[in-house]
């Protein structure tokens, strides 16, 4: 059977580092078809909307999305249903895409490229797992009005609604039980419930969902004191379940332990497996054109479309596999150079990556 694969590159750096996965896609040989459409900014550019009909209906008729990454100073003065991050939120809401997993692994030969001492970080392996269609970022009613009362009664105010509704809380539970119970059956729910009403909902619901998974150790923590415990004993976490803004901003601060964002794949996925893979870093504007970008998260969510969407778990331990050669071969981009290591571009990963997976071998640098 062949898969359908949406490729959508988008701004920054999203067209060099996806160019990097497609090939190690393609070095896979296997029955493939893609194709391509522009996505935020660069699909502003050409038509006037960072999410336009053909770009969405390609995407909703695939199997599964490879996306790069939108964004650009340039846009920020546009209004904000022009801008290019809508591109993103359109496509996970249209697509459903309500299960955001975004894996934190500290990559051995990287332990001293994190800001934490190597010893809190060395064999971190954390999952974030963040709702990714409700909460404060879709919630209604939002917008800007003058204000009738509050503080300052007559004064501009902006307003925006945090929201969840108890299947919405149920499903993402679920999800997160059941990754658990794959890893180390440890389970820690962050929530704010000791202010907001939102959360103790989702608090309440998490717990009534847990009597069907009691092989599943559940904690409940606090928003506040888990962005404190990520950075004092990150090892002790194994599954981190989430609302979309927490789980935003967790999910960068954990990306951070492991030396760099440019190592941390993500899969946004529908309630029947259907997904969109993506970096979990930002599109790069600096940086972009200039063969610098580390594609090696992009390539590892390629590994995790394989696993997740197009159950092929064998191809996927292959590109890891590949991905750990490279750097135990001491090949680094910019963002991941130590000294004693060669400092290479996008390219040059990327040809790595292709020649491990075709049984290439690469010369060890030091
Ligand atoms: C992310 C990003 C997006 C988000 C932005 C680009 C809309 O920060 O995927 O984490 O806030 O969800
Ligand atoms: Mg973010």
């Amino acid at each position: 059977m062949t898969h359908k694969i949406a490729i959508l590159p988008g701004d920054g750096i999203g067209p060099e580092i996806v160019a990097e996965a497609v090939r190690v896609l393609r070095a896979l040989e296997l029955p493939l078809e893609l194709e391509t459409a522009a996505v935020g900014g660069a699909a502003f550019e050409a038509s006037g909307h960072p999410l336009p009909e053909a770009t969405l209906a390609l995407a909703k008729a695939a199997d599964a999305v490879l996306f790069g990454a939108v964004g650009d100073w340039k846009y920020d003065k546009l209004e904000r249903a022009l801008r290019p991050e809508q591109a993103i939120l359109g496509l996970r809401k249209q697509l459903g895409l309500f299960a955001n997993l975004r894996p934190a692994i500290c990559y051995e030969q990287l332990t001293h490229a994190s800001s934490l001492k190597p010893e809190l970080v060395a064999g971190l392996d954390i999952l974030i797992i963040r709702e990714l269609t409700g909460d404060i970022y879709f919630g209604q009613p939002r917008g800007r009005r003058t204000a009738v009362d509050g503080h300052f009664p007559g004064a501009e105010e902006a307003f925006d609604t945090m929201r969840y509704s108890r299947p919405e809380i149920e499903r993402i539970a679920h999800v997160a039980f059941q990754a658990a119970r794959k890893r180390r059956g440890r389970l820690t729910s962050v929530d704010k419930a000791n202010v907001l009403e939102t959360f103790q909902l989702w608090k309440d619901v998490v717990g009534e969902v847990h009597a069907q998974y009691p092989d599943v150790q559940l904690d409940h923590m606090y928003v506040d004191n888990a962005a404190m415990q990520l950075v004092k004993a990150p090892k002790a976490f194994d599954v981190v379940v989430t609302g979309n803004m927490f789980g935003d901003i967790l999910s960068d601060e954990a990306a951070m332990l492991t030396g760099s964002i440019g190592m941390l794949p993500s899969a946004s996925l529908d309630e029947h497996n259907k997904g969109l893979y993506e970096p979990s870093h930002g599109s790069a504007p600096d940086i972009a054109g200039k063969g610098l970008a580390n594609p090696l998260a992009t390539i590892l969510s390629v590994a995790m479309m394989l696993r997740y969407t197009l159950q092929q778990a064998e191809a996927a331990g292959r590109v890891e596999r590949a991905v750990q050669s490279v750097l135990a071969a001491g090949l680094r981009t910019a963002d991941i150079w130590s000294a004693g290591t060669r400092k290479v571009g996008t390219r040059e990963i990327g040809d790595a990556v292709v020649a491990a997976i075709t049984g290439k071998t690469i010369a060890k640098t030091s």
